[in-house]
């Protein structure tokens, strides 16, 4: 059954062919003065005789109304040699009382349109020629006139048929005394279309539009056009092809389907090709040899490029489109461009100018790592105490666990994305394992950004909270604190913060000790005791979690909210602690990598605006770059500059993405996602607020994919520095280490984790790294540390 439906859709070649040779025949009584007036496919000479040469220049402006945007462009050709353009774009809304309203105010629409764009643009004190791209049937008799023939698509405007659209837009802008507009030519889209792509390149002569409606323009031999005086050269004629079939030369072939579409539509009886498969049109793909087509059609590409192969691939429909036409028209080489948005290669051109800088090569990176790796050793140096940037701190965690740990624990995790209370039971020997029960806290912004004092009273608050919720008020236990904030350490159990970092901004805390502030506060409060043994990083605590189950793990990773790298570096090497022997844990601090601005260079437009709107300006400028708390910030940034451009969102700026934050990581992980399909891109950016073509998925998608492979490039850059330099310290020829990885950024985002090993691999070729996630969290190796320090502490006292 469903069969017997389908079947009259399918047209075999043969149809196609009689299909062409109808249209040809159709086009030759449309091109004929005595036979047009009866022809249906109107062939309107559109009085452009040639192609753009190149030797143009100058400022335009244009107004493009009949494809699904209209939109206000402001264009600059530049007579430099290298035939460059440049174009700025704003879309409007087309309501209904617009479409369907009446002649006079459309023009003022327009005109008030146009207004707001010069204003915009800071034009209104400027006189420029305006080319209004009107992509309905217009008969022409010279190039700034055109009599509207029909209204086509969803427009139906009264008043406005048999009169000339190019006067009333005139009359229009003259009642606008703070404009001085020209209008000097008026277009078809597809003839619009192919100027553009003309160009770039003089072969296309063959301008079409697959869009709203369809439609195909193509340069014609004057002494062929019997409508036009003169036999001389060429001319554009613009084919109205939508209307073929309109005195029932198609019937045979409109299905049922067709035709009820066509008698709800706005205009029953005509543009019947619309109706149509493409393919069929395509049939009638003339008779030159050797043209090149462009294609424009917002609908065409619905592929999402992938950040390495830049040029999108065709649709479906456009992969059938070239086909059909090569099949039916052999001799003819007909190639197929894309001319994407209207704007033809600009777009694309601008599109990739803005992302070349994060597309990091391969010499580039090595040049990051080997300047991490300077940075490295010198914070090691006891004269660059205070003053480097990358402050390799100290932690006084001196080996990884051996299994002899136990007891009960509590332990705190402060400055990921959750803060955690947990209690840790390790059990040693035979039966050695962890047990852990945890409870998330939220920390309100207000706490996160207020006093000091109010921030370790709620920190206290929940600790309260937990124990009652444990059954465990009593028990004055040992507690681990991790703390992940750069502290100056001067023993296991002291952390001066250097500087708050992330989301975090309470006063009165830089500079102060951690562990006295958690200490007071649980004093202030007078309802239960805690030891507070050990104040650890969350790399460290990562570290320890991992080298619990493998003692090979002397790294720790945290790609999250921040980013961050502790390793265990050779006592001889750690300039300002006492002693040679042995090894002790040190807290690189890399989010600040880059302070001092050695890595300015590769920082982009779009870094700075992100750190110039941060709690932290011109701090952790790594950090930046790499961590999920901004990565949604850099793609928000790009994302308002291309609208700015014209290139996304139809040239509108929502309050959505005038908000700070709005995509988080997870946003990016899931817009990233492979298995995702466009629809549902676009479904994720609505629930951002953000109203999205399927177009603008394809390009937000696109800036995600290369701001996170920027921060897993470099990421990976900075990992091969320290690596590198474990390999050194180890004297071995290759070196096989395990680093301890946590964060949501490698956790959760689909390419991170994959892009950072192979940049490892690619940049420390003698080093064979084993990533091994934390699981845990860094709670459990804060309980680790803080039973090793009880231990270490109850011998000492002895
Ligand atoms: C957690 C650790 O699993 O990961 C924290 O327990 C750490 O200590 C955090 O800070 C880092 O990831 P994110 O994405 O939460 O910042
Ligand atoms: C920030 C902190 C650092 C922490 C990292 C990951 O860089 O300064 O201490 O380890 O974030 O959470």
């Amino acid at each position: 059954q469903v069969d017997r439906y389908l079947y009259p859709l399918r047209l075999s070649d043969d149809v196609l062919l009689d299909v062409m040779a109808r249209f040809q025949a159709e086009m030759v009584k449309g091109l004929g003065r005595d036979t047009n007036p009866t022809a249906t496919v109107k062939m309107l000479p559109s009085f452009v005789r040639s192609l753009p040469d190149g030797s143009e220049k100058g400022e335009f402006l244009a107004v493009d109304l009949g494809g699904s945007q209209f939109r206000a462009h402001q264009v600059k050709v530049f007579d430099d040699g290298r035939q460059s353009s440049q174009l700025e774009s704003k879309s409007y809304p087309t309501p209904k009382e617009v479409t369907q309203g009446n002649g006079a105010e459309l023009f003022d629409y327009i005109a008030d349109c146009l207004s707001d764009f010069m204003e915009t643009r800071n034009l209104k004190n400027k006189k420029l020629p305006l080319g209004f791209t009107f992509s309905f049937p217009c008969r022409q008799t010279k190039l700034e006139e055109g009599v509207l023939l029909a209204w086509t698509k969803h427009f139906r405007v009264r008043g406005v048929q048999d009169t000339d659209v190019v006067s009333s837009l005139r009359r229009a802008l003259q009642k606008h005394q703070d404009i001085d507009v020209d209008v000097l030519a008026l277009v078809n889209d597809t003839v619009g279309t192919m100027m553009t792509c003309g160009y770039d390149d003089q072969r296309c002569e063959v301008g079409l539009i697959i869009g709203t409606g369809t439609n195909a323009c193509y340069m014609e031999e004057m002494r062929h056009i019997s409508l036009v005086e003169g036999d001389e050269g060429r001319m554009c004629i613009n084919t109205e092809w939508g209307a073929f079939g309109d005195d029932g030369a198609l019937d045979d072939l409109r299905t049922e389907f067709d035709r009820e579409l066509d008698l709800g539509s706005l205009n029953p009886g005509k543009q019947l090709v619309n109706t149509f498969h493409t393919s069929l049109l395509q049939a009638k793909c003339v008779v030159k040899t050797r043209w090149l087509l462009w294609c424009d059609n917002t609908h065409f590409w619905p592929h999402q490029p992938s950040p390495l192969r830049r040029a999108p691939c065709p649709s479906r429909f456009a992969k059938r489109l070239h086909k059909a036409v090569r099949r039916l028209v052999p001799t003819c080489d007909v190639r197929f461009l894309l001319s994407a948005g209207g704007s033809g290669r600009g777009a694309r051109r601008r599109l990739d100018a803005a992302l070349a800088p994060f597309l990091l090569p391969p010499g580039t990176l090595r040049e990051v790592r080997d300047k991490m790796r300077a940075e490295l050793e010198y914070g090691l140096k006891r004269e660059a105490q205070g003053k480097a940037t990358v402050k390799m701190l100290p932690t006084y965690v001196c080996g990884t666990p051996d299994g002899t740990e136990k007891g009960k624990f509590l332990a705190l995790d402060l400055g990921g994305t959750n803060f955690r209370v947990l209690l840790v039971k390790i059990k040693s020997g035979r039966r050695r394992s962890v047990q852990m029960y945890n409870k998330i806290f939220a920390i309100p912004l207000e706490i996160m950004q207020g006093t000091g004092e109010e921030l370790f009273d709620h920190i206290v608050q929940c600790i309260a909270e937990f124990l009652e919720y444990m059954g465990i008020k009593g028990a004055r236990l040992p507690l681990g604190f991790t703390f992940s904030f750069p502290c100056r350490q001067a023993s296991i159990d002291k952390g001066t913060l250097v500087g708050w970092t992330k989301g975090f901004k309470a006063t009165d805390c830089e500079g102060e000790d951690v562990v006295d502030m958690l200490r007071e506060a649980i004093r202030r409060r007078n309802e239960f005791d805690l030891d507070i043994v050990a104040v650890v990083n969350d790399t460290v605590g990562t570290m320890m979690t991992c080298g619990y189950e493998d003692p090979n793990c002397e790294i720790g990773l945290i790609a999250g909210t921040g980013s961050n790298v502790c390793y265990m570096e050779d006592m001889k090497n750690i300039e300002i602690v006492e002693g040679n022997e042995g090894k002790m844990c040190i807290n690189t601090e890399w989010g600040a990598f880059g302070d001092n601005g050695c890595i300015d260079y590769i920082r982009t437009k779009y870094d700075r605006e992100v750190d110039e709107g941060s709690l932290n300006p011109g701090k952790q400028r790594y950090e930046k770059m790499t961590s999920g708390m901004y990565l949604g910030e850099i793609v928000r940034q790009i994302l308002i500059d291309l609208t700015k451009q014209g290139l996304l969102f139809r040239g509108h700026i929502s309050e959505s993405l005038r908000k700070r934050g709005i995509f988080e990581t997870k946003f990016l992980s899931q817009i990233e996602s492979d298995r995702l399909a466009l629809l549902q891109v676009r479904r994720i950016l609505q629930q951002l607020g953000l109203d999205s073509t399927c177009d603008d998925s394809i390009i937000v998608k696109e800036v995600c994919g290369v701001v996170s492979t920027r921060a897993a490039r470099l990421c990976g850059a900075g990992l091969a520095a320290v690596v590198e330099k474990k390999r050194e310290n180890r004297g071995v020829e290759r070196l096989q280490i395990t680093v301890g990885v946590d964060g949501t950024l490698y956790k959760l985002h689909p390419h991170f984790s994959t892009v950072l090993r192979e940049t490892v691999k690619e940049l420390a070729p003698q080093c064979d790294v084993t990533f091994m996630l934390s699981e845990d969290g860094s709670g459990k190796g804060a309980a680790l540390i803080t039973a090793v320090a009880k231990r270490l502490h109850n011998v000492g006292q002895k």
